[in-house]
C-alpha cells in the first residue's frame, strides 16, 4: 500500500477500516457544515470506494491520514481531479476533511503542504487549485497557510443547487513557481 510520511503524519492508500470512521466523519453535522447535507452510511462508503480506486488508478488522491499510535484514522488530504466541469477546468485540487477531534493541531496544514510537494515534483503539476464555499473560513484559512492566493472573483459551484448560501465558492491557486520560491524563503 502506498504510504508516505510526515513530521506527525502517514498519508497513505485506504484500508477497509477506515470505512467506519469515515462515516461517522461523514455523518456529523459540525464537519458537513458547508457541504449541502451531511452524508449516510451507504453515501459515506460509496464516496470512501471511490477517493480509494481513483488511489490505486493513478497512485494518488486524497490519502487516508493517520497519526501513528494515536489514530488509525483521521480523515482525508491530498489531490483530486474534480468530478464535474468548474470554469477553471482542467484542474488538479488540494482538498481536506479531518475528524473535528483532531482540529487545532495544524495536521491538516502539515498533510497539504506534503500534498503540495508531492504535486509539484512527483506529478509536475504547473498549478494546484482549491475552492470552498465563502463561508468556509477554516477550510481558507488552511489554504492561506499553505501559501494559495484567492482569486478576486467568486464562482458558482455547479454541483450545489441555485439559490443554496453555498454555491458561491472562493477558488485559491498557487502556480508551481511560486511554491518553489516560497520553500527558498
Ligand atoms: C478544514 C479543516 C481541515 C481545518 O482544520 P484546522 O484544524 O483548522 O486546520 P489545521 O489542521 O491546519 O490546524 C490549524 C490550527 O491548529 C493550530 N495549531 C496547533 N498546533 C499546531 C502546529 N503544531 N502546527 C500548525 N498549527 C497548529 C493553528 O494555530 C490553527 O489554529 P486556529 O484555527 O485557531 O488558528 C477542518 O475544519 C475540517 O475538516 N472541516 C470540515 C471539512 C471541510 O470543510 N473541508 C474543506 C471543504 S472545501
Amino acid at each position: 500500500m502506498i504510504k508516505f510520511k510526515t513530521k506527525r503524519l502517514v498519508l497513505r492508500g485506504w484500508q477497509p477500516s477506515d470505512y467506519a470512521p469515515f462515516a461517522r466523519i461523514n455523518a456529523d453535522q459540525e464537519v458537513m457544515k458547508y457541504f449541502p447535507t451531511p452524508l449516510s452510511e451507504v453515501e459515506s462508503n460509496a464516496n470512501a470506494e471511490i477517493i480509494s480506486s481513483l488511489i490505486d488508478k493513478r497512485g494518488w488522491g486524497f490519502w487516508a491520514v493517520e497519526i501513528p499510535a494515536i489514530s488509525s484514522f483521521i480523515g482525508f488530504v491530498g489531490l483530486h481531479i474534480p468530478a464535474v466541469k468548474l470554469p477553471f477546468s482542467p484542474c488538479v485540487e488540494i482538498g481536506w476533511r479531518l475528524d473535528k477531534e483532531f482540529w487545532g493541531h495544524g495536521y491538516a496544514t502539515e498533510a497539504a503542504n506534503f500534498a503540495l510537494e508531492y504535486g509539484f515534483t512527483e506529478l509536475d503539476l504547473n498549478e494546484i487549485v482549491s475552492f470552498t464555499a465563502t463561508q468556509n473560513k477554516a477550510s481558507q484559512a488552511v489554504m492561506e497557510r499553505i501559501g494559495m492566493s484567492r482569486d478576486s472573483e467568486t464562482f458558482e459551484h455547479p454541483s450545489i443547487p441555485v439559490g443554496n448560501p453555498l454555491r458561491e465558492h472562493f477558488l485559491y491557486r498557487l502556480e508551481k513557481a511560486a511554491w518553489i520560491k516560497m520553500q527558498s524563503s
